[in-house]
């Protein structure tokens, strides 16, 4: 989708050819109507009360707005902007083109890789024209940079929806080249004889059950000043997920060509921070594995020794997300970071506390917490917390381990919980976040987007890399 701005106040629908146009918003009363004007076809998105617009409101709004001139056959379209100056939704300009144009760029999207061409070509919104007779210079610099990050964002959302068998950790591996490709983005690739070499135990005994060897990607993005303190960003890269020997069943398997969700995400963050241009150091760490069953796959009480020297017994091979993490979190100290985010899809429990609107943010920073709230309203990447009390930290000791993957101790439920503490075991010597993305995973619905992964959560990283 090619988004750009016209100044003219009059409808420019002439200015699109003999396509079909759709012009939105309007007053319309109904929720969406189409109506012939001129001989061309118009559609109309009702916004409700000017007054009662708000950020959240307006993110589905842009989205539904693309998704039902998409699925309306339309290619070309207007947004008439000043009914976007809703007065009590305070957004700046720069953040109102910002939003607009990733929105937008979001619900364009749809993961037709593997798809035959129809003859009539994709349902697609080609060009987008957003109109602004204020011309306003920094509403452009927001479609263009929501743009960018839109386009990023469905980046990370083609790498997670690509089938298990066609996005390896090798294959992750090469994307993460990819991207770096031409930029001053440094990637650092370990593969198995370098991840025996740094004693990186707990990711090789995750991936050991795979043909696929296990990788770890390094990305290092040096925006900020020499010498200045990163920013970690870990992102949980199991290719696919059969849970191991304690195989998943019936359909708890589906969709886990996606437990790369988290590692794609920071992957496309370390991107658009050189996109953008943002004045940070920023790294990010992707532990790839492909957790699978084989006669080489290591077994439940099988106990081995992580990065960190600490020993851990395997109790769930499905509990693998912690394993291969744990490494990359000790890893990430040797950056000496001012701050590491861990994102992955960690646990089926997150889903059970919060649904599918919110991923679930653990930390024991309070004023972290509060700034991961407040990142991710601005963002649109909805978090909440959940409490990571001393408490505990009785459910991840291991009874002939240092620690255990699941808890020993008859702790029932909270494994989103249970997940962070053992996670925080490994984060030691820097402020740490853990954002569990489980529940934003796969898109729902009444998101409107396209199926499949949902991309979480890119938008909340950026802001962080802006703002912190
Ligand atoms: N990748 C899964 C979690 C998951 C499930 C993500 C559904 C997205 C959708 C993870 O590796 C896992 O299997 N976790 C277990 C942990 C348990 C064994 C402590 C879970 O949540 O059941
Ligand atoms: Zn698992
Ligand atoms: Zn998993």
């Amino acid at each position: 989708m090619q988004i750009s701005i016209q100044h003219k106040k009059s409808l420019p629908t002439d200015r699109v050819g003999g396509k079909r146009v759709f012009v939105a918003l309007d007053y319309a009363t109904k929720e969406v109507e189409t109506i012939l004007e001129d001989g061309k076809r118009i559609m109309r998105v009702g916004v409700g009360e000017r007054k009662d617009m708000t950020r959240r409101k307006l993110v589905t709004l842009v989205r539904r707005i693309v998704r039902t001139a998409k699925g309306s056959h339309f290619t070309e379209g207007v947004l008439t902007l000043p009914e976007f100056y809703f007065p009590k939704l305070k957004l700046k300009e720069e953040a109102l083109g910002f939003l607009i144009a990733q929105e937008a760029m979001l619900a364009d999207f749809d993961f037709n890789l593997f798809k035959t061409k129809p003859k009539e070509g994709w349902r697609d919104i080609e060009k987008l024209i957003v109109v602004d007779p204020k011309r306003s210079r920094a509403f452009a610099r927001g479609i263009e940079r929501g743009s960018v990050v839109g386009q990023g964002v469905n980046e990370a959302r083609i790498l997670a929806n690509t089938p298990g068998g066609d996005m390896t950790p090798e294959k992750l591996a090469e994307a993460a080249k990819k991207f770096a490709q031409g930029t001053n983005i440094r990637v650092t690739i370990f593969g198995k004889k370098e991840l025996e070499r740094e004693k990186m135990g707990a990711i090789l005994g995750v991936g050991k059950g795979a043909k696929a060897e296990p990788r770890f990607i390094i990305m290092e993005y040096p925006g900020g000043r020499r010498g200045e303190k990163p920013i970690v960003l870990v992102g949980k890269g199991i290719t696919f997920d059969t849970g191991g020997l304690n195989i998943k069943p019936g359909r708890s398997m589906n969709d886990m060509h996606m437990d790369m969700s988290g590692g794609a995400a920071v992957m496309l963050a370390v991107v658009l921070a050189h996109k953008l241009g943002i004045k940070r150091n920023v790294i990010a760490l992707i532990p790839a594995a492909e957790n699978a069953v084989s006669g080489d796959s290591h077994r439940p009480g099988d106990i081995i020794t992580s990065h960190s020297g600490k020993t851990i017994e395997v109790l769930n091979t499905d509990a693998e997300g912690r394993l291969v993490l744990a490494d990359a979190l000790s890893y990430a100290k040797k950056f000496k970071p001012k701050l590491v985010v861990d994102v992955a899809t960690l646990t089926s429990s997150s889903i059970a506390a919060l649904g599918q609107r919110a991923s679930a943010v653990l930390t024991k920073d309070e004023k972290l917490q509060k700034l991961f709230a407040e990142l991710g309203e601005e963002s649109g990447d909805y978090v909440w917390p959940l409490p990571l009390w001393e408490e505990y930290a009785e459910d991840v000791k291991g009874v002939f381990a240092d620690l255990a993957n699941i808890p020993t101790n008859g702790a029932q439920g909270g494994d989103v919980i249970s997940g962070a503490m053992f996670l925080l075991q490994f984060a030691e010597g820097y402020p740490w976040v853990h954002i569990d993305i489980a529940p934003r995973m796969t898109s729902i619905p009444s998101d409107y987007l396209g199926k499949g992964a949902a991309g979480a959560p890119i938008r909340l990283l950026v802001r962080l890399l802006e703002k912190y």
